[in-house]
């Protein structure tokens, strides 16, 4: 008799237990090349918006060889302070695209800290000059400790970790935790990687205090009018999205796109078409990676996670759906 199917729930701690960064690296940049190769599925993420809340709801589908899913994700940016929650929470439901049987779900706040993480360690692989003296994180929240431990998996501990927040104890705590340096927003945007990841909605980082080989990650930006970036940064540099519609409609460039002040003709291509070689990009000049984050990128991590949670025994296994 075959064995009964069963669905494998994944809570935030088994997640943890199977989490790996240099595995997160891997299957982002699969995702990147599947996305450029047009070999994946994935529609442009639907937004439920909470103004009343203060945030929104997303939910992001795709597939990707022999695994599909949807991510029911938010940002509610004061939820630390109204609720003492994380302002970015998700679930996640991976389903077998041949029969639907949902094989898991599991949480999918560490997954998206994770895979931002790595989408942010790919694109400094393929667009910074290729041994970083130092590496600056503007926002010292929940993103940042995930954007610095990719860049160890891609770079090794050779770097010095500069921190900035405009909450100057959040920057000291993240430094004296991981490794580095408290400093102002200035000195981290000077750092020959930056990678910027708070909710900002007016510019933070200026043209004038970036290294002339800098790559800026920035992260922040995956809504309607968020912005971390001058726009005279994005005229300089050679600048690559994730995806078009997403970061046409929320990514660092939504702004400038919409007050005119920057052209979607101006863009360098995406960064699919760099990591598979359609695109060249100018590693020793200025470099943005506008990342909104994709639908692509959490079902191939989360497809690796809830294999590697099989083969370890980590989770619970449950009839969910019932076998009918
Ligand atoms: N691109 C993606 O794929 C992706 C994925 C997840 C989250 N995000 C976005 O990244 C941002 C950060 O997420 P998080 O979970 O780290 O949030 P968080 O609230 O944990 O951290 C944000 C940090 O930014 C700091 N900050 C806010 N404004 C600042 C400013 N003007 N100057 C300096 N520091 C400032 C805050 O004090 C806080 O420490 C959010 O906007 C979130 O929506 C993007």
């Amino acid at each position: 008799m075959s064995q009964p199917r069963r669905t494998r729930i994944l809570t935030r701690a088994d997640v943890a237990r199977v989490a790996d960064m240099k595995d997160a690296v891997e299957a982002v940049t699969e995702a990147f090349a599947a996305q450029a190769k047009g070999t994946a599925q994935m529609p442009p993420k639907v937004y439920l918006d909470l103004p009343e809340h203060d945030g929104d709801f997303r939910a992001m589908p795709a597939s990707l060889g022999d695994a599909a899913g949807v991510k029911w994700v938010n940002s509610h940016p004061k939820n630390p302070e109204r609720f003492d929650l994380p302002s970015v929470m998700g679930v996640y439901v991976l389903s077998d695209p041949a029969s639907a049987y949902p094989a898991a779900i599991l949480d999918a706040t560490l997954l998206t800290a994770l895979r931002t993480g790595a989408a942010a360690g790919v694109a400094s692989k393929h667009l910074a000059i290729a041994s970083p003296k130092t590496v600056g994180f503007v926002g010292a929240g929940v993103q940042a400790r995930y954007l610095h431990g990719a860049h160890q998996a891609v770079f090794g501990d050779a770097f010095e970790a500069l921190f900035a927040d405009r909450d100057a104890a959040r920057a000291e705590a993240l430094a004296a935790e991981l490794g580095g340096r408290a400093v102002s927003v200035e000195e981290a945007s000077g750092a020959d990687i930056v990678c910027t990841s708070t909710p900002s909605r007016s510019p933070v980082v200026q043209r004038a205090w970036l290294a002339p080989h800098a790559h800026l990650n920035a992260m922040g930006a995956d809504a309607e009018g968020k912005q971390e970036l001058e726009v005279a940064i994005l005229k300089d540099a050679q600048v690559f999205i994730d995806e078009r519609e997403q970061a046409t409609h929320s990514g660092e460039i939504n702004v400038p796109l919409h007050d005119g002040t920057y052209a979607e003709s101006e863009l360098a291509g995406t960064l699919g078409q760099v990591i598979v070689g359609d695109v060249p990009a100018k590693r020793d000049g200025l470099t943005v990676f506008d990342s909104t984050g994709l639908a692509l990128q959490d079902v191939a991590l989360a497809k690796r996670l809830v294999a590697a949670a099989a083969a370890a025994g980590v989770g619970t296994e449950l009839d969910l759906v019932g076998e009918g």
